[in-house]
């Protein structure tokens, strides 16, 4: 066989010359420079091609490679072929490019692929087709394996095995698997931090095996589709999470407003409830940004219709919240009720355009959900999606701030299956794919992710210059570019507010930041007055933060309890809005490189996975943005002392601004205060409290310096909620200090953008040390101050 088929896209003289040799059959003595390879052997033909520096992709078929087309990777990033050199000895041929190379084995068509240093990172990578496929290969210096989505089972990877089936999966536990999402990318780590990222852009349902069934070996399985794969190399966790980034693309810049305290509960029945809900939130100086209303606003269930009996006015009813300061969130489920000859508006427009799903014989698909029998929109149809945009209109003219996707698995009630039959066929019309009908088998994973992209188009369509804010349940790798996500119905216990950090960690490890579960536990028996502090402390410095819980259960909202509850409660929900420049600055830094704000200790410190096999003592803690750390206790639901392990020395304590002695620190568990620390070197804005986002602080900005190696922060801001910041209109400052002999000197440098803030000066405070006091200071644009604050 040839070793390699002649390639369009070989470049330059040395690929001519490579051409000609390859054709010849002529050995290759120097090297050839293409932009793609492909081997064939037996039938099975095996791509590779280089989209960025540090990404290689492989593609691997029987008689001809697979379609190349992606509900993940738009067509603009896989179109770009970097050069690879080609360099060959015997059966191997080596391939590199910038940062990442891989070897094959032109006769077996096995792949390694090696780092920027030539280590090894995959080896033995091997496909093969049967029932599906599978692929098989050594897992180079992973000590621990992150991603995969929410997933539950242990917050470290490694050694176990999961399905990707988007599942609805009520009160799930510990060990259920499949969930609700499937985001088939993963991160192993090893000494040092050392980490690679692996990709397999495919939509059938899977099993990734991480040395469970042999150890060191990745084994995936699939159900059908293509042999699709990327290899990120690195070599930090933060540079993977930016390669996958590039790839599958980075969330959009929500609205400053969706990082507010959010308050739902299935459901807010009636117009009268939901004014009291908001009326209590003020009453109680509890702050908040939104409300949500649940199933029941809704006429028998139906998506996109009012019962204007419980509901008479939502336009009037949205803007007396936003008289208070509140946005309303509707959801918006995707099955429409099966009801023709019913004025049923989005049923007899969608029939009319034919816009459901099918069964084999042509019939509409129809299951049972909330409003009894549903059909289901095809959204794997670019007009179908444009359609489903255009049922937003009426809400949005009526102001409705926000719109939430659930049972998008899709959820199916009465069958075994919990989802529609598999031969339910849908015809893909969209971005590059070939016109096609196809089969849920292979639509049902990613049915949730384009859902809330249809969400996300209609609502910029409609409303061009504001940013949308959608929240889905069920999604697909690169669904992060359309929509928030939660992590569905948990149940109110402490392992599920244990479980639900690691699950927020490892969602933000695979390209969803914008996460929260529900606060205060979903389903089950009620929270403990304690358990709901707790959790509201914890979900606080968490991405979303939103308290939701089930029909049918007693209330569950914050002023639930006794004064003293209700006071540390309230204490935490003002600390986050306190901190809202440095939350902010922090979605804004994922928007803009795909670095999540809920992040595992390791990824902003690598060296605390030095020593092997533990994550250095922070399996429990979790960092908001690069400088707060998050140490709740190992046991919540025991009130035992514990050791919080710092990476490195001299921390502070958030709530006291005192700096540690030592680097770890022993803590007995107060329920007024969730231990959070400062990283030494950190600059944190903060401002003046508001009852929400939408209420304009009024005063200074504060700077709290946390004197410190490597000492600076970043301050962002603008309007919050339209995108004039991608047209200049935004603040981005950095702030750097520097100690002298008797003080120290912050440095202001050049401001970019145009936009003007709210604030009329900075008040800068400078922790830890003796004698240290505040200093005023005017709007600073460029320039150095010197405090003298030492003693
Ligand atoms: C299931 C969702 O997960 C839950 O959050 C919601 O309250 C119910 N559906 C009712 O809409």
């Amino acid at each position: 066989m040839r070793p390699n088929k002649a390639d369009p896209h070989r470049a330059g003289l040395a690929g001519a010359v490579a051409l000609l040799a390859a054709l010849s059959g002529a050995p290759v003595a120097h090297a050839e420079t293409v932009t793609r390879l492909t081997f064939s052997q037996a039938g099975t033909v095996l791509e590779v091609t280089a989209p960025a520096a540090g990404i290689m992709r492989v593609r691997l078929g029987r008689g001809k490679l697979p379609e190349d087309a992606s509900w993940a990777v738009p067509a603009a990033t896989r179109s770009v072929h970097l050069p690879l050199e080609v360099n060959r000895s015997g059966d191997i041929v080596h391939l590199s490019a910038p940062n990442i190379s891989a070897r094959i084995n032109r006769r077996t068509l096995r792949a390694e692929i090696l780092d920027a240093s030539g280590k090894p990172l995959l080896t033995d990578l091997a496909g093969s087709h049967e029932a599906g496929f599978r692929l098989r290969g050594k897992l180079a210096g992973a000590d621990h394996i992150f991603g995969l989505g929410d997933k539950t089972g242990t917050f470290d990877r490694k050694g176990g095995a999961y399905t990707m089936w988007n599942s609805d999966t009520y009160k799930f536990t510990q060990a259920t698997d499949p969930l609700y999402k499937t985001i088939p990318f993963f991160m192993a780590v090893g000494d040092r931090g050392r980490a690679y990222g692996v990709f397999l852009d495919n939509t059938w349902r899977s099993t990734f095996d991480f040395g469970k069934t042999e150890r060191d070996v990745l084994a995936i399985s699939c159900e059908g589709g293509p042999i699709d794969y990327y290899v990120m190399s690195g070599p930090a966790p933060k540079d993977v999470l930016q390669q996958y980034a590039h790839l599958t693309g980075k969330p959009p810049l929500m609205p400053q407003w969706s990082l507010g305290f959010q308050q739902s509960k299935w459901s807010y029945k009636t117009d009268a409830e939901v004014r009291a809900i908001a009326q209590r939130l003020r009453s109680e100086r509890l702050p908040a940004d939104v409300v949500y209303m649940d199933i029941d606003y809704q006429d028998r269930a139906r998506p996109f219709t009012v019962n204007r009996n419980t509901f008479p006015d939502v336009r009037k009813l949205a803007s007396d919240l936003r008289g208070q300061g509140l946005r309303l969130v509707l959801i918006t489920d995707p099955h429409i009720a099966n009801a023709p000859g019913q004025d049923y508006a989005a049923y007899d427009s969608g029939a009319a355009q034919d816009m459901f799903l099918k069964l084999p014989n042509g019939q509409h698909y129809s299951g049972d959900v909330w409003p009894g029998a549903a059909v289901f929109p095809d959204f794997s149809r670019a007009p179908v999606r444009r359609w489903w945009g255009d049922l937003y209109t009426g809400f949005l003219a009526d102001g409705v701030a926000g719109f939430w996707n659930d049972m998008n698995e899709p959820s199916i009630f009465n069958v075994a299956s919990k989802t529609m039959p598999l031969d339910v066929v849908h015809r893909i019309d969209s971005d590059d794919f070939t016109a096609r009908r196809t089969t849920h088998a292979e639509m049902h994973n990613v049915y949730g992710q384009l859902n809330s992209r249809a969400t996300y188009e209609g609502l910029t369509r409609l409303q061009p210059d504001v940013r949308p804010f959608v929240l889905t349940r069920a999604t697909y790798a690169g669904g992060q570019r359309y929509a928030a996500t939660w992590t569905g119905d948990n149940a109110s216990s402490w392992q599920h507010l244990k479980m639900g950090i690691h699950q927020l960690l490892n969602l933000g490890m695979s390209g969803f930041s914008m996460a929260g579960n529900d606060v205060g536990g979903y389903a089950g028996e009620p929270p403990s007055p304690e358990l709901l502090t707790r959790w509201i402390q914890v979900g606080a410095f968490t991405p979303l933060f939103r308290a939701h819980s089930e029909t049918n259960r007693p209330d569950q909202e914050p002023w639930i309890g006794d004064a003293a509850h209700v006071d540390i409660r309230r204490r935490a929900i003002s600390e986050r809005y306190r901190l809202m420049p440095y939350l902010y600055a922090a979605a804004e830094e994922n928007s803009r490189t795909g670095i999540p704000m809920m992040r595992p200790v390791f990824l902003n410190f690598p060296q605390v996975l030095a020593n092997g096999d533990r994550l250095g003592g922070s399996e429990d803690q979790f960092m908001l943005g690069g400088d707060l750390l998050v140490a709740p206790s190992p046991t919540m639901e025991s009130p035992g002392a514990y050791k919080v392990e710092l990476p490195g020395k001299g921390w502070y304590n958030y709530w006291t601004g005192q700096r540690l002695a030592g680097k770890d620190e022993m803590v007995t568990p107060d329920s007024a205060t969730l231990p959070v620390y400062v990283r030494p070197g950190a600059i944190i804005p903060k401002q003046p409290l508001v009852q929400s986002t939408a209420i304009t602080p009024e005063g200074r900005l504060e700077l709290h310096i946390y004197p410190g190696p490597n000492c600076q922060g970043e301050i962002y801001a603008d309007d919050g909620a339209s995108l004039a910041y991608q047209r200049g209109a935004y603040l981005r400052q950095r702030i750097r200090c520097e100690e002298t002999p008797n003080g120290m000197k912050v440095i202001f440098e050049q401001r970019q953008g145009e936009w003007k803030p709210w604030w009329t000066g900075l008040a800068i405070h400078v922790h830890g040390w003796a004698g240290a006091r505040s200093e005023l200071a005017p709007d600073m644009s460029g320039g150095v101050l010197s405090i003298s604050v030492k003693e």
